[in-house]
């Protein structure tokens, strides 16, 4: 079945080493049946599109401005992504929420606004480490999924994935094992379906992220009720991120 294999590249790559890779990574990955996505900073957004033209591959941002155009110095509205070619956008980071303090009522804002210039969006929840040895992260994921989603309408939701991304896991290489994540696939299953309906919250297609490389990948990607994974560090070699995508 085809998995979707994104790629977060974060504050990683200039102009020319985002060249390098996608030259490296393209002919890798021609014949992969997954959907492939990649995230590079803004400023190689527009490069990279040029780059996929004759390609599958699908372009994501990493964040974008809640707002949509205005006096807000060094952001970057949802249009502005649309215009350039972006489809996908990543939303509640743990690193945004964390170092930029992003609070959910923003990324609920953010969300609205990428949902209204026709971008999808990847919305990332995940629990603390401190959440999950307290057995706090239901609580924690539901929150993180209710009020991201807020006053969303159910025919939204299919420009929405969630993204499962336990804190504790994000470049550490500590790994959650497949009934931790079956656990959180259901609870935020759950969730969804007691916000809208049970259709809805049995289609939500739902990522894992965190510590993803070539070795484990497959591991997770089959994880009962996981369309695909969302990969950090693993992802900056065109050669690892290529046999990720080629599971
Ligand atoms: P990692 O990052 O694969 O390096 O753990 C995942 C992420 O932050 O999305």
């Amino acid at each position: 079945m085809k998995k979707l294999i994104f790629g977060n590249f974060k504050m990683n790559m200039d102009l020319k080493q985002t060249e390098e890779y996608i030259d490296l990574f393209l002919p890798k990955v021609a014949s992969s049946k997954n959907e492939i996505a990649v995230f590079p900073a803004f400023t190689n957004l527009m490069f990279a599109k040029q780059k996929f033209t004759a390609s599958k591959i699908l372009l994501g941002a990493q964040n974008l401005s809640a707002e949509a155009s205005g006096a807000y110095t060094g952001e970057v509205s949802a249009s502005m992504l649309k215009s350039v070619g972006v489809n996908y956008v990543l939303i509640g980071h743990s690193e945004r929420r964390k170092l930029f303090l992003e609070k959910n009522d923003c990324i609920n804002k953010k969300i609205k606004s990428a949902l209204s210039q026709g971008l999808k969006v990847v919305l990332c929840v995940g629990e603390t480490k401190y959440e999950r040895q307290n057995k706090k992260y239901k609580m924690a994921i539901e929150k993180e999924v209710v009020d991201g989603l807020k006053g969303l309408y159910e025919n939204e939701l299919k420009n929405i994935i969630i993204a499962y991304e336990p804190i504790w896991s994000i470049g550490t290489g500590v790994l959650p094992n497949g009934k931790q994540i079956e656990e959180v696939v259901q609870i935020i299953r759950e969730e969804i379906s007691k916000e809208y309906s049970i259709n809805a919250g049995k289609n939500i297609k739902i990522l894992y992220g965190g510590s993803v490389n070539s070795q484990n990948a497959r591991q997770f990607a089959y994880v009962d009720g996981i369309s695909g994974l969302l990969v950090g560090g693993a992802s900056l070699k065109a050669d690892e991120f290529a046999k990720i995508c080629n599971i």
